[in-house]
């Protein structure tokens, strides 16, 4: 069963629901039959007994970032995109990534990439994740529960690229070139300077080809009968991300 999601425009602002394709669901625009969904396409409208129409989307991986259930702070799709672009991530990359988390970073690396094997320490956090890796109806990702500093020693298999979005990164970093095909890639996600120095330390040590750190900061732009200028109200810091090659 695929999950749905279903939107409507109601005074200048739109409203959005996900929701799987079965009982009911109420909300404050009235109850929606979700039943009918299955004799329904995306694209599609279904109405609440109200009479308000939602327009019916199949979910994409920015859904799942805001409606997926989550353990801890999933990386946001602007630092996604810094990663994916950074990485030229593409269709034939098989993929480690390591905490797991909510599962969101792996979802956005498992609808690119051939594979995604990822590891998460917590089992709870497993769970979570894997319930939401089945939602996005992804098949292509492994997850492993372990410990990334002691799983990575044990490997004896080779990716294109490696994301790092834990507190245990520097300590990972040493044995990341053992099981990165040549001119493969690192990137390492890190919320704190200090974080991101010690990072930086360890891929020192490590002979890389190309390495830099970096920060995106996203601006949205709002448009009123006033005028046009960035929003005022923005997200402030995520964290830092370091790009590495061998
Ligand atoms: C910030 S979250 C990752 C979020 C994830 N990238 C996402 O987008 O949903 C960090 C995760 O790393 C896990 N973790 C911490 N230390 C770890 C370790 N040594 N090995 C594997 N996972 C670890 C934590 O339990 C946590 O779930």
């Amino acid at each position: 069963m695929e999950p749905v999601i279903l939107k409507t425009f109601q005074k200048g602002k739109t409203k959005e629901y996900f929701a799987m394709p079965e009982g009911e669901l109420h909300t404050d625009l009235g109850v929606i039959t979700l039943d009918e969904l299955k004799s329904k396409n995306f694209g599609d409208t279904i109405s609440s007994h109200l009479g308000i129409e939602f327009i019916i989307q199949k979910p994409r991986a920015p859904d799942f970032f805001t409606h997926a259930k989550r353990s801890g702070a999933p990386m946001m799709p602007k630092d996604i995109g810094v990663i994916i672009s950074n990485t030229g991530l593409c269709s034939s990359d098989f993929v480690l990534d390591a905490g797991t988390g909510s599962g969101i970073l792996a979802i956005y690396l498992g609808m690119i990439a051939k594979k995604v094997v990822s590891y998460e320490i917590k089992e709870e956090f497993l769970e979570i994740a894997r319930q939401n890796i089945a939602l996005a109806g992804l098949t292509n990702i492994e997850l492993r529960r372990g410990d990334i500093v002691e799983e990575i020693q044990k490997l004896d298999e080779k990716f294109d690229v490696i994301t790092l979005d834990t507190i245990a990164a520097a300590q990972v970093v040493p044995y990341v070139p053992g099981i990165l095909y040549p001119g493969g890639f690192l990137a390492a996600y890190s919320p704190f300077f200090e974080h991101a120095k010690d990072i930086r330390e360890a891929i020192g040590k490590t002979n890389p080809t190309d390495v830099r750190t970096l920060e995106n900061i996203e601006r949205g732009i709002s448009f009123t009968e006033r005028g046009t200028r960035p929003a005022t109200a923005r997200v402030g810091h995520t964290g830092f991300i370091t790009i590495v090659r061998y």
